[in-house]
C-alpha cells in the first residue's frame, strides 16, 4: 500500500479528490498525512477524512533552506513512499528537492513545458492557445521543469475566463492526479525510471 503526503495551499479540490478515491479499500494507496505552509482551507478535508495535517510557514524561518528542511522532517516523520504537491503554491527549496525527488510530484494546470509558474491558466489565456490542459511531472529544481509523468488536454472555450477555464482544467486535474497516484501504486509508472530519461 503506497503511503502518501500531500502538500497544499489554497482550497484543496485536489486532495479531496485523493482523499475520496482513497477512501475505496481497492484504492492501492493512502494519505497519511496533508501538509500546508499556511493554515489552508483545504486542510478541512484532510480532518474530515480524519486524516493529520501540519503547517510549516516558510515566515517562521530565517532561510529558505531552514523552512525546507523543517517541512523534510514533518513530511519524513510520516514516512510516506511518494509527495504530492496539489496546489503547493512555494517553490520547494533544492535541500527539500534533493532528499524527496523522483518520489516527489506536481500537477500544474497547464500542458508543461508551456506555462510554468503560479500563473499558468492566465497566461495560456493570454496567448492565446486553443488548448490548454493539466500536467502530472516530477518535481526537480527548477519551476514547473521536471520530467511530464502524465497529461490530459482541454480546449479553450470562445468567452472563457481565467476563473471558467481554471474550473474546467481542475476537473480534469482531479481525474488525472487519481490515475496517476493508481498508476504509480501499482508500478506501471515507474519514478525512477523516469527522472533518470
Ligand atoms: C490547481 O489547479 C493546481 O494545478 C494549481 O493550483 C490549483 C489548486 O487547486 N497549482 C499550480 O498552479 C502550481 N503551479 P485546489 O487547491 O482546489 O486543489
Amino acid at each position: 500500500m503506497l503511503k502518501i503526503v500531500v502538500l497544499i495551499s489554497g482550497s484543496g479540490s485536489n486532495v479531496r479528490a485523493l482523499l475520496e478515491a482513497a477512501a475505496d479499500v481497492a484504492f492501492p494507496a493512502r494519505i497519511v498525512a496533508v501538509g500546508s505552509d499556511n493554515d489552508a482551507d483545504g486542510l478541512a478535508h484532510a480532518e474530515e477524512f480524519g486524516v493529520p495535517t501540519f503547517v510549516v510557514p516558510p515566515g517562521s524561518f530565517d532561510s529558505r533552506e531552514a523552512w525546507g528542511t523543517e517541512l523534510v522532517t514533518n513530511i519524513q516523520g510520516w514516512t510516506p513512499d511518494l509527495v504530492v504537491c496539489a496546489g503547493f503554491m512555494r517553490i520547494l527549496p533544492a535541500n527539500a528537492v534533493r532528499a524527496l525527488s523522483p518520489n516527489l510530484i506536481n500537477v500544474h494546470p497547464a500542458l508543461l513545458p508551456l506555462f510554468p509558474g503560479a500563473h499558468a491558466v492566465r497566461e495560456a489565456l493570454a496567448a492565446g492557445v486553443t488548448e490548454t490542459g493539466a500536467t502530472m511531472h516530477i518535481v526537480d529544481e527548477g519551476i514547473d521543469t521536471g520530467p511530464v509523468i502524465t497529461q490530459t488536454v482541454v480546449a479553450v472555450e470562445p468567452g472563457d475566463t481565467e476563473a471558467t477555464l481554471h474550473e474546467r482544467i481542475k476537473i480534469v486535474e482531479r481525474a488525472l492526479l487519481v490515475q496517476t497516484v493508481r498508476d504509480i501504486a501499482l508500478a506501471h509508472i515507474n519514478l525512477k525510471e523516469l527522472a533518470r530519461s
